[in-house]
């Protein structure tokens, strides 16, 4: 077998040794064919084919992968839409698992809006319809009492990741019940074409505890537990009963949580983030990629994160997330949590969060300001005068010429992020941030825009994509096997983002590295990551004497076995 090579275990077949199977005759024709974990395809060589009875059952042709990544290409270009692409991709998948990462991983970027978001969206809505073949695990509230005897039924025993959702908030769909499994699916593909972590080792599982969703629970196609969700203590009790059947039978395993209901994401963060190896990447991860955006600029303007005043537009989750994350990277670099917190404001559908507002939640009254409340955005900057805006607020066009103007005024290179998303939530668009700023603001949004050019200036705004940061972060829980991860492990992985960008770059007003460059990206966040958690001593692997050849090594590619053409 090459050297580096993972190649996951079949769920058909036995153990994790794909050459054993393919050499002691285990898997043999049609049935070899048939296993995605094993099959080359026309990549079969002609010996092969001799020794495990393939003849007659392939055309004559012996191709290599890089041949048939060209006719998936091909094929990718004959369908009509991303919807019909990522169904071809699963089906691909399906067939043959190797093929599939080698396409995903010559791409990353351009795949990622085919296999994610926003495709995933749609491929979740219709999930029940579209439903084919499973790729992860079903445990659901039916199986109380059980979950430790169902997870014993994954194939693959060294699970490392296992990326968990409920359905609850899938993107910005709300409650999509089982059909949110596109998420985990697609979130730890995202792992492997990012970060290149083995495919083996993660597990997509979906906990069906129902759904409040009227539609899907009338629809006769539904392919979920046919009931509405359980209050918070049913709930509770059975991510409990997971949680602890994960140590059990999986021990050392990081829990993902993804696209769960807000507040159960938050309360359940809470409960376990000091307990377990966990993340939530809702919260964590996009905290974690605004911060590294706002360290990119910091490496524009030669200013500290901890001397600005930040005004965040939005008191909801992203917001109150990432207001949480500015303060310990602020704490980081040596204030205390209250003088952090003093930095930064939060201004919501009803104002300026002051105070004497009663209608605050705990997490958002850390950060209510003293004086007189206002609705007015523009006199609440020229009052509090923030060199960061930020806007987390789902309304687009929020960012007015005065907005910006305002920030202008008082700065001489204001940051303005417009996070929402999609395009038409946008709090201003990249032209008008460099336009109303004169190319003073430095400037990224949660979607991509176009290059634009100020004066004969070309400014290249960012965009403050998840995936620049949870599969490198990832990697280096994989490299590592932390116990816990707090924080600064997000924030040194944010560092590191932020420090990829060049000054050239700089210089256009990047603030994040170019996402075609994700694969080496993330080995760099992974490697910074691991080392941190070694440092604090969370780490129980062994410390390897070159943390970058080692996290080499422990990366996936995506080969066949033995030489195709022998
Ligand atoms: P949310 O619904 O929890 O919070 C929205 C907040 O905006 C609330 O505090 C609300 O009062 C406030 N708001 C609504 N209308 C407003 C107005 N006219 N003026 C001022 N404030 C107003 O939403 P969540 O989950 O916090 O997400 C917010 C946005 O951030 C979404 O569009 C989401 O797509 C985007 N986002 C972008 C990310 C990225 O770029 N990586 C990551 C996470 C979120």
């Amino acid at each position: 077998m090459e050297k580096n090579q993972k190649i996951p275990a079949s769920p058909h077949a036995e153990g994790a040794n794909p050459e054993a199977a393919l050499t002691s005759g285990a898997r043999q024709g049609v049935e070899l064919l048939r296993d995605p974990h094993l099959n080359k395809g026309t990549a079969f060589s002609t010996r092969e084919r001799q020794e495990l009875k393939l003849e007659g059952l392939l055309p004559f042709v012996v191709e290599g992968i890089e041949e048939q990544v060209q006719r998936v290409m091909k094929h990718l270009s004959l369908k009509p839409n991303d919807l019909e692409r990522y169904i071809y991709m699963i089906g691909l998948l399906d067939r043959n698992e190797t093929l599939f990462f080698k396409v995903l991983m010559s791409d990353p970027a351009r795949f990622v809006p085919i296999m994610y978001d926003p495709t995933v969206g749609e491929a979740c809505l219709k999930f029940s319809d579209i439903y084919r073949r499973n790729g992860g695990m079903y445990v659901t509230i039916e199986n109380k009492g059980r979950v430790k005897d169902i997870l014993r039924n994954w194939p693959e025993k060294d699970v490392r990741f296992i990326c968990v959702s409920t359905g609850g908030r899938i993107l910005g769909l709300g409650d999509l019940g089982a059909n949110g499994m596109g998420i985990p699916l697609g979130k730890l593909q995202l792992y492997t074409a990012c970060a290149a972590v083995p495919p083996n080792n993660l597990l997509p599982l979906l906990l069906d505890c129902g759904t409040d969703n009227e539609q899907l629970l009338k629809n006769p196609l539904y392919i979920g537990v046919r009931r509405h969700r359980p209050e918070v203590k049913e709930l509770d009790a059975f991510v409990q009963e997971f949680v602890d059947a994960v140590q059990e039978v999986f021990p050392g395993c990081c829990i993902h949580f993804e696209d769960w209901k807000g507040t159960d994401a938050i309360r359940l963060l809470k409960r376990y983030q000091d307990k377990i190896c966990c993340y939530n990447d809702d919260i964590q991860g996009t905290a974690g990629v605004a911060v590294a955006g706002l360290i990119g600029a910091m490496n524009i303007t030669g200013g500290k994160l901890s001397e600005q005043r930040v005004l965040m537009f939005g008191a909801g989750s992203a917001g109150i997330g990432i207001s949480n994350m500015i303060t310990a990277a602020m704490q980081a670099e040596g204030l205390s949590n209250k003088d952090a917190a003093a930095r930064i404001a939060l201004f919501d559908v009803n104002g300026l969060l002051t105070k004497g507002r009663t209608d605050l939640s705990a997490e958002q009254s850390v950060y209510a300001v003293t004086g007189n409340p206002t609705k007015d955005l523009v006199s609440a900057i020229r009052t509090l005068k923030p060199t960061v805006l930020i806007g987390v607020s789902t309304v687009g066009k929020t960012f007015t010429r005065e907005v910006v103007q305002a920030m202008t005024e008082q700065t001489e290179r204001p940051v303005v992020f417009a996070l929402s998303n999609p395009t038409d939530h946008a709090e201003c668009s990249a032209q008008e941030a460099y336009e109303w700023s004169n190319g003073k603001a430095i400037y990224a949004a949660g979607v991509p825009f176009e290059e634009v050019k100020i004066g004969g200036k070309v400014f290249i705004p960012g965009q403050a994509n998840n995936y620049y940061l949870f599969p490198g972060v990832s990697l280096g829980i994989y490299a590592a096997k932390p116990k816990l991860i707090p924080d600064a492990l997000w924030i040194e992985g944010a560092r590191a983002l932020a420090d990829l960008v060049t000054p050239q770059q700089r210089e256009k007003g990047m603030v994040f590295p170019p996402q075609k460059d994700i694969l080496s990206i993330s080995t760099n966040i992974a490697e910074r990551v691991a080392k941190m958690a070694f440092d604090k001593g969370l780490a129980q692997e062994k410390k390897p004497k070159d943390m970058g050849a080692f996290i080499r090594e422990l990366q996936y590619q995506p080969a066949y076995s033995k030489n195709v053409k022998s």
